[in-house]
């Protein structure tokens, strides 16, 4: 191969991975957060992976006089980690490992108590805020209440310290004790406040400064009421046990989350980058395990499994949908007698001519089973109806 098409084939690579990454990472390079956002993104399927950052936190507590425990099970999961990591490449000798790392935590901190985070020295995360580098300084956040902590993307693999790992080197005891301290951790963090400054964190389109949907389970107001949707819909008895569900530009993913406590898998996909960070991080906090969350464009998205809900809320309008096409689409993705449900925007805005539309999602193959209207934000008008596929 000649050496320019070798360097455009490395560039292109390289630009692809930057690229993906970027759009993950809402296109920042470097990204203001708080620690309790970090700890909740270290969650993947429902289980969390960093106990590391627990022991680290134990051990903070140990320097500071609270806790007798913390620093010998922080020294013991050093040793285990250089033997694990010996075990997985031969070429690294355990001897060769640094042996006691409580220096370093001890000046750490030190460092923290007298000025804080230093955001001269970002945590490193890979595209899925998966921490790559800044275990040490993560705890000490948490442990002293840091505000925000910077995070810059790394494209290094990220590192797993899951409940499995520490099984395998740590006593029964030991283990529970991470357990009580991660459950712990958890009930410290102002939920509300966590997923406040993710919303801040750029201007949001929807939601009048607010969040669009409300979480009666956390207790968040938004500009329309969650619980009072699902009963005008009377989403109860078109749901079942076994269903799968999929939410189309879900939002903050609060009507996922509340439609998730009735069927068996909810998945919600949403364009905006903070939008998905919110839901996930809310997703681990009410431990609701059959959700999934991604991130597109629904347009371009490809879905390889089916379902037998679709819930189409306010959303055709920003998809540019040419609602036969649409309806097709959805059509395609639904299980046999699957149903849609369709919600307008203002029927006295961009909805007009509704009756058009709804005629044109029907030619795609369905028979209508409802319609309704509401107008539960006080302000807009809208009309749904439960579209069963023929
Ligand atoms: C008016 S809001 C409705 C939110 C939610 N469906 C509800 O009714 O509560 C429209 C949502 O669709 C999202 N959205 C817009 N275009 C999208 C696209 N192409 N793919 C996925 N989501 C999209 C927006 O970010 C926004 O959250």
């Amino acid at each position: 191969m000649n050496n320019k098409l070798v360097w455009l084939l490395k560039n292109t690579k390289i630009y692809k991975r930057i690229k993906s990454a970027a759009l993950k990472l809402g296109n920042s390079y470097e990204l203001n957060v708080s620690p309790a956002f970090l700890f909740l993104s270290q969650h993947a399927n429902g289980k969390f992976n960093r106990y590391d950052v627990v022991v680290r936190f134990m051990a903070i507590e140990g320097i500071n006089g609270e806790s007798n425990s913390g620093l010998t099970l922080y020294n013991k999961m050093q040793q285990a980690r250089n033997l694990y990591l010996a075990s997985k490449n031969k070429r690294i000798k355990v001897e060769d490992l640094p042996q006691n790392k409580e220096g370093t935590l001890q000046n750490l901190v030190a460092s923290f108590r007298s000025k804080g985070f230093n955001p001269e020295f970002p945590l490193k995360v890979n595209s899925n805020l998966k921490l790559v580098d800044g275990s040490h300084r993560l705890a000490c956040a948490l442990y002293y209440n840091a505000e925000s902590i910077l995070v810059e993307k790394s494209e290094s693999l990220e590192v797993e310290f899951g409940l499995e790992w520490f099984k395998s080197y740590f006593e029964t005891d030991e283990v529970s004790k991470l357990q009580e301290k991660y459950q712990e951790i958890l009930k410290s963090f102002d939920i509300k406040v966590v997923l406040e400054k993710i919303l801040r964190r750029e201007k949001q389109v929807f939601g009048r400064g607010e969040f669009y949907q409300s979480c009666e389970e956390i207790g968040i107001p938004g500009q329309r009421p969650t619980a009072e949707r699902y009963k005008i819909y009377g989403l109860d008895k078109y749901l079942s046990t076994g269903d799968n569900v999929l939410d189309i530009g879900c939002n903050c993913g609060f009507f996922t989350l509340l439609m998730a406590n009735k069927v068996k898998l909810a998945v919600g996909i949403e364009i905006t980058q903070t939008l998905v960070d919110i839901a996930r991080v809310t997703q681990v906090y009410l431990d609701r395990k059959n959700v999934q969350f991604r991130q597109g464009n629904f347009n371009k998205i490809k879905l390889d499994q089916n379902f037998d809900f679709i819930c189409s809320f306010a959303v055709h309008h920003w998809l540019d949908a040419d609602m036969k096409k649409y309806g097709k689409r959805l059509h395609s993705l639904l299980n046999s007698q699957g149903k849609v449900l369709l919600e307008s925007q203002n029927i006295h805005k961009e909805d007009l001519d509704w009756k058009e539309k709804l005629g044109r999602f029907r030619q795609a193959g369905f028979d209508e089973v409802q319609t309704g209207w509401l107008k539960d934000d006080g302000v807009i008008e809208r009309r749904f109806s439960v579209l069963q596929k023929v």
